[in-house]
């Protein structure tokens, strides 16, 4: 038997990707579960839409450092930057997403936890369980780059107490990829709303479990980006955001 879920992170505000992979994910029948892996808000003009959509939808998963910094009302969003303009577009996103969510949104941000466990094959077998983060197992803000070593997975698998078969994914770079080590699928679910591997194309993560090792597969899908780009101008965001938007990098 087997058994197939849909992962989807970094959707970063980002509403009319979001809709159109929600879409994707409600035009393939028989999946058993959508899951997010956190970063809902932060860059882009949606954030309570975004909240609000994932809520109403059902759809379960963990916090990003972007709504876990926004949650407390810390003092940055967490993210990295490789140069000045880019730290001050950080901080300019980062003080208009405060400015803009809502109490109830905050509330929901406050509320996801670190790190969601499923069991898609059921908690009564000794199936494979799946282990939702947003970066690794003890922080929400290290990149988990697919240059990593497999030394560097296999303690991340230890720090999570994953065994053979089991799955870890995760998010926070906006780049996909997956790898199995020692057994372990280790799956970066790349990002909805932000991608940064040079495909503009909103991703998302199919996973196959059952009958042999997990399985990932990237999914890209088509959305409107000019009007995700007008949204973003229309909101007073930086233009910056809207080219990436365009190119698919940072
Ligand atoms: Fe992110």
């Amino acid at each position: 038997m087997t058994t197939q879920l849909a992962l989807l992170s970094d959707v970063h505000a980002n509403l009319h990707a979001l809709d159109a992979v929600l879409a994707d994910i409600a035009a393939r029948p028989g999946l058993a579960g959508t899951y997010h892996l956190g970063d809902l808000v932060g860059y882009h003009a949606f954030p309570n839409e975004v909240t609000a959509r994932l809520r109403s939808a059902g759809i379960a998963g963990v916090a990003g450092n972007y709504d876990s910094t926004v949650a407390m009302h810390y003092k940055h969003c967490g993210c990295r930057s490789e140069n000045p303009r880019q730290e001050e577009l950080a901080h300019q996103s980062f003080a208009w997403t405060l400015d803009a969510v809502t109490a109830e949104t905050r509330a929901t941000l406050a509320a996801l936890p670190f790190r969601l466990d499923v069991r898609p094959l059921g908690g009564h077998v000794a199936g494979p369980t799946v282990i939702l983060l947003h970066a690794t197992p003890t922080s929400n803000l290290v990149y988990v780059t697919e240059d990593r070593s497999d030394e560097f997975l296999r303690k991340m698998a230890q720090q999570a107490g994953a065994s053979a078969g089991d799955v870890i994914a995760f998010g926070h770079t906006h780049k996909p990829w997956h790898r199995l080590v020692d057994d372990v699928l280790f799956v970066n679910t790349g990002s909805v709303g932000r991608p940064k591997d040079g495909d503009p194309r909103a991703g998302w993560t199919l996973l196959t479990l059952g009958d042999g090792a997990p399985r990932a597969e990237q999914v890209r899908v088509d959305y409107d980006i000019d009007a995700a780009c007008a949204a973003v101008a229309a909101a007073g965001l930086p233009e910056e955001f809207a080219q990436s938007l365009r190119t698919g990098r940072a």
